[in-house]
């Protein structure tokens, strides 16, 4: 047997190499879209035609692209967040989902802080001034012992209070299922999240309550000497009232890894905005964590393919459904 695979998830091609031969040494022939995306609806069902399964990126996976996603038959995530991916739709139409929670938290996590230390401590722009054969200093502002807010306290929001904790940070959180068993961490509402934050961080999955939750009034209420860090979804903030956040200096800066539309369209005005650390979307782009991330998203593939039930399923109730039993047989 043979399955085409489609690869999507850019990453794999540099970090992927195990996942790669697993694929292959089960039958897998592999194919790259002719550019990466995340692909557009059009751009995805013309590179699903007559694939088995896809090894997926942030691509629109949406309804009518399941539709007519003739035999696939799984669509496995490259990555925790599937608000890219229609599940009901994907279940309608026999198509099994995938995701890899669990194993990227630590490198999401490292990249946040890595954000909030950089545009707190203006080490951007210190490189840029050595580049541009300058010596001069960049005031920022204190990180340690300060107040941090994170917003969503799944597995990586929790990663990130484990590390506050090493900065001395007093950690609030709020999460609509508070564990308050949990040490050092105040559960409080997303008001008081915002006006006591240093630093706010945004860790909530991008549902139709999150999208746009930060928004003007919610950036009004933080506090003047604030920072915004986001490695979750550009789509939880409302990107026309940050630009206007950072002109007129509602708060004092951002670092943003996540945008409404990704790539991030040159002309948009994030990117000239002031006070503002800008990266690609690679907050996951950990060596080990890409190898591992993508081992797991090609072993639910091969599972698959070999008749067995692929584990971090999100439509499990799939696996026995007629449509997908029918597409193995064909
Ligand atoms: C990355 O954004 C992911 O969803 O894992």
């Amino acid at each position: 047997m043979s399955w085409k695979v489609l690869i999507t998830a850019r990453g794999i091609q540099t970090a992927g190499e195990q996942a790669q031969e697993l694929l292959r040494k089960a039958g897998c022939e592999i194919i790259f879209p002719s550019k990466f995306g995340p692909l557009k609806a059009d751009e995805l069902t013309h590179a699903l035609a007559g694939m088995d399964a896809v090894l997926a990126s942030l691509d629109d996976y949406s309804a009518p692209v399941l539709s007519a996603a003739g035999p696939l038959k799984i669509i496995a995530r490259w990555g925790v967040g599937y608000d890219s991916v229609d599940v009901a739709a994907a279940t309608r139409n026999g198509i099994l989902v995938t995701y890899t929670p669990g194993l990227l938290d630590d490198a999401v996590a490292d990249y946040t802080f890595a954000l909030l230390l950089g545009v707190a401590r203006r080490v951007h722009e210190a490189q840029a001034a050595m580049e541009r054969g300058e010596w001069r200093n960049y005031w920022g502002d204190d990180v340690g012992g300060k107040t941090l807010g994170i917003f969503g306290f799944g597995r990586i929001g929790q990663a990130v209070a484990r590390r506050a904790a090493g900065f001395n940070m007093r950690v609030l959180a709020h999460t609509p299922h508070p564990s308050p068993e949990i040490k050092g961490v105040e559960f409080v509402s997303l008001e008081t999240l915002l006006e006591e934050s240093d630093f706010v961080s945004l860790h909530a999955a991008l549902t139709s309550s999150t999208r746009g939750l930060i928004g003007e009034p919610q950036l009004r209420r933080m506090k003047r000497g604030a920072y915004l860090i986001n490695t979750a979804r550009g789509a939880l903030v409302d990107e026309t009232a940050l630009v206007r956040a950072l002109r007129e200096k509602w708060i004092a800066g951002a670092a943003l890894d996540v945008f409404a539309v990704e790539p991030l369209p040159a002309e948009s005005e994030l990117r000239s905005a002031p006070n503002i650390l800008l990266s690609p979307h690679q907050s996951s782009y950990a060596r080990g964590t890409g190898e591992r991330v993508s081992l797991a998203a090609a072993r639910g593939i091969v599972d698959l393919m070999q008749g067995k039930k692929p584990g971090n399923l999100l439509n499990p109730e799939v696996f026995a459904a007629p449509q997908l039993r029918a597409r193995l047989r064909e």
